[in-house]
């Protein structure tokens, strides 16, 4: 367990924002402090996946989330992805915990590389230098060979490849049942205590 209350997220275009929503919920309520960093992609993905759009301003986004994490103390700071100043992008200030999730093939191609052309990229490539935890949750179907050999390359890393595969041995009951037990399995690997389904898994 590492004794830091920060992480970072990075929310990507791959489909499952309800994923990243529900974490994010619950990082907030075991006063996890959350640097969180959104694609553009992914707002795209968010606004078709729930029919409405993410505001556009920062600042905006950042007070819409925290009201609906009912985050009353600022743990969620939403950042610019293009802020190279932020403490996500430098070896010495990051938090030592990050998850991409959803994580796009996109992104999951460019961590593979080492590319740090945004500050997903920088902040994933930092970890993995760092040799921080560094937690990806992929979604994709089917996987190419691409998609597998750049998994292998993270794994082979430390990067723990967690894709986006519920269970059903809980017997879910609502769609907050499948998502929340992908989350679990994320908290767990965090460090942090599952509550959100009575399997524990
Ligand atoms: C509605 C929608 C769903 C998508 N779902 C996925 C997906 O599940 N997995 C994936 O790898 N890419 C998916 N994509 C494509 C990515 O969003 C796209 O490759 C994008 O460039 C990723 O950019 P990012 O990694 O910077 O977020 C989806 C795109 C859209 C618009």
């Amino acid at each position: 367990m590492v004794n830091d209350n920060r992480i970072t997220l990075a929310v990507t275009g791959a489909s499952g924002w309800p994923y990243a929503l529900s974490l994010l919920q619950t990082l907030v309520k075991q006063q996890q402090q959350v640097f969180l960093l959104i694609s553009d992609a992914a707002r795209e993905v968010v606004r078709l996946e729930t029919g409405q759009a993410l505001p556009t301003q920062q600042q905006d986004c950042q007070a819409y989330l925290r009201h609906y994490c009912q985050d009353n103390t600022g743990l969620i700071q939403l950042l610019n992805n293009h802020d190279w100043l932020s403490c996500v992008a430098s070896g010495s200030g990051a938090p030592r915990r990050m998850v991409i999730c959803p994580c796009s093939m996109g992104t999951l191609a460019a961590v593979a590389c080492g590319l740090s052309n945004n500050l997903i990229e920088r902040a994933a490539d930092v970890a993995i230098k760092e040799h921080h935890s560094l937690i990806i949750v992929p979604r994709e179907m089917p996987l190419s060979v691409l998609h597998l050999e750049n998994m292998l390359k993270l794994a082979r890393l430390g990067v723990v490849v967690m894709p986006a595969s519920p269970a059903f041995y809980h017997q879910p009951q609502s769609i907050q049942d499948v998502v929340d037990f992908v989350v679990e399995r994320i908290l767990k690997h965090l460090g942090l205590q599952g509550t959100l389904t009575a399997w524990g898994v």
